[in-house]
């Protein structure tokens, strides 16, 4: 694994945009698998200064990893909106195509399926991933499995208890999450794994040194040829 360090979340972000160009520049068709939550701001904020400044994404395809069970794409929490207020609206044209599972599909296991063909029809290039505190990538929660495609999960007590924090009313928290699958992950090309702040320093230390383990699901990660984990000094103290 190549461990980058940086000094603030903005210049990790910059760092990660430009791996990102590299792979948007070198393919005719480049698919792109996009992460949400804070840590990725940064280098969509990044991406979007590069976009600005002449880079062409218009050949590019996006696969998001997960979606909220029971939040349609307009509401303000879904992850549709988070990628469309830090990502999708402000590159100002459209991309070939963007893709996240729908979380208000009449037929979950169906709306699965599809998003594994989306996956199968185009394969990822960089798949770019956070990491929750308990370990979680995508949403693939700790557990004493790891499921291979897209499913749908029950969110731990703790990632809803995380989660509150941006719904006014705690019983609003989705309790579910349509995610993609680990497998699905570990095929991409390259993966990039960022984390800044603390509160990460002890997850990236359990994932990147303390061995292989379904309770922390982003461990699986020492098992990939080419990863890229993007920290700031802070989530890098126990390493
Ligand atoms: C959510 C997302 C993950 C993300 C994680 C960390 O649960 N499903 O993809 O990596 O949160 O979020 P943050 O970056 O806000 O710490």
């Amino acid at each position: 694994m190549n461990i980058r360090v940086f000094r603030t979340p903005s210049d990790a972000g910059i760092y990660a945009a430009s791996m990102l160009e590299r792979v948007i520049t070198s393919s005719e068709r480049p698919v792109i698998g996009l992460a949400t939550g804070e840590t990725v701001i940064p280098v969509y904020d990044a991406l979007v200064n590069f976009v600005r400044c002449g880079l062409n994404v218009s050949h590019v395809t996006t696969i998001n990893l997960d979606e909220y069970v029971g939040l349609a794409p307009d509401h303000p929490q879904s992850y549709h909106q988070f990628m469309d207020e830090h990502l999708f609206s402000r590159i100002g044209i459209r991309m070939q195509s963007t893709h996240l599972p729908n979380g208000v599909a009449p037929d979950l296991a169906a709306e699965c399926e599809r998003y594994n063909e989306v996956i199968r029809n185009h394969p990822i290039d960089m798949q770019v991933l956070g990491i929750g505190v308990n370990g979680h990538i995508g949403f693939n929660e700790p557990s004493h499995a790891l499921i291979t495609g897209t499913h749908v999960v029950n969110l731990t007590p703790e990632t809803i208890a995380m989660n509150a924090r941006f719904f006014s009313r705690k019983e609003d928290v989705p309790r579910q999450a349509i995610t993609m699958g680990i497998q699905s992950i570990l095929q991409a090309k390259q993966i990039m794994l960022l984390a800044f702040g603390e509160h990460k320093a002890d997850i990236i230390y359990r994932a990147l040194k303390d061995g292989i383990r379904t309770d922390v699901p982003a461990s699986i990660l020492q098992l990939h040829k080419d990863v890229t984990v993007i920290l700031d000094r802070q989530s890098a103290a126990r390493l």
